[in-house]
């Protein structure tokens, strides 16, 4: 579990985070949501350390992190994994070399055993048999899967990833939520994904932080993310297309549920015959200013006008 509490950063006096809490289950895949420019890859680098915030504080599993002595900080940062977003593989390294990398900085693993361990990581994200390929050799999604087997490589308990979706196309960018979101159960770490795709919120959004303006303007689940208030979450969301037709068919599906129960309690007054099994007439006679008379205004229960 990550704790941070009350974290500021300004640069050159222009104010980027402005006081953000939370906490960060173990076992999940929280996300940092928010549109570009709020600020969300600055938090990330503030929780990592690789940015010192102005104020606030940051714990990894009870152990205070920011400021503390720089043993202490060394031996959490080991801890940690890290995707970045255009997946920082060494060029000039193979595969499995960029996999092992880590393994040599942070371990005292024999090398045979780092062998065993890249082949290990390399099968869990799917890419057995690619050791000996160059980053130039495979593809964006392929890189990215690269990426995760070396965060993963020296056991990490933390798991970071910004934008690990960008660029893919979005079966591959699912398929790589997906790979994550597994890797966090099956391991049980504190994974933490920096992302403004409402594809992954749907997927993988155990727990999803909306940043506005270096604001946390409102933390839940991805099922509840369709219900909330938040005019700023709200146009967000509705920025997404996807996302707007989710909600649409959300919607109708609850205006029907409403409707069905409320034709159910009128049916079972004896006012109305129930909508499900016949027409219901809305008007016996014809009005005098509808002489065409109730077949005009004739509907179904489920059927909308
Ligand atoms: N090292 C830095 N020095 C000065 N300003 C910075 C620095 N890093 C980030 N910023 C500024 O902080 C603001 C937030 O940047 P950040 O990269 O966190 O945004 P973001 O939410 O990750 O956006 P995106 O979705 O585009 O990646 C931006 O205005 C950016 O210019
Ligand atoms: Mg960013």
């Amino acid at each position: 579990m990550i704790e941070i509490h009350n974290i500021h950063k300004a640069f050159n006096g222009k104010k980027v985070l402005d006081g953000v809490s939370g906490v960060f289950e173990t076992g999940k895949t929280n996300l940092l949501l928010g549109a570009s420019g709020t600020g969300k890859s600055v938090l990330l680098k503030c929780i990592v350390g690789l940015i010192k915030p102005d104020l606030g504080s940051v714990t990894f599993d009870g152990t205070y992190f920011t400021n503390n002595k720089l043993d202490i900080r060394q031996e959490i940062r080991r801890k940690i994994g890290m995707l970045f977003q255009g997946s920082a593989l060494f060029d000039s390294m193979t595969v499995e070399q960029n996999v092992e990398f880590p393994l040599k900085m942070l371990t005292d693993m024999t090398k045979e055993e780092r062998k065993e361990r890249v082949d290990f990581c390399l099968k869990r994200v799917g890419l057995e048999g690619a050791n000996k390929k160059m980053p130039s050799e495979i593809s964006g999604g392929m890189k990215k899967r690269v990426g995760i087997a070396r965060a993963i490589a020296p056991h990490c308990t933390y798991l970071f990833c910004d934008e690990p979706n960008s660029g893919l196309d979005p079966q591959t960018a699912l398929k790589i939520d997906e790979l994550i979101k597994e890797i966090t159960e099956e391991y049980n770490i504190t994974t933490i994904i920096v992302t403004h795709d409402m594809n992954s919120v749907i997927e993988i959004g155990d727990k999803i932080f909306f940043l506005y303006e270096g604001k946390k303007l409102w933390e839940g689940t991805r099922d509840d993310i369709m219900d909330t208030d938040i005019k700023e979450l709200n146009d967000f969301i509705f920025a997404n297309r996807l996302m707007r037709d989710a909600k649409k068919v959300e919607e109708e599906e609850r205006e029907e549920e409403e409707e069905r129960r409320y034709n159910g309690q009128l049916a079972s007054q004896g006012k109305e015959k129930a909508p499900s099994e016949e027409s219901v007439e809305t008007e016996k006679e014809p009005h005098p200013d509808n002489p065409e008379g109730p077949a005009a205004t004739t509907q179904t229960g489920n059927d909308k006008v």
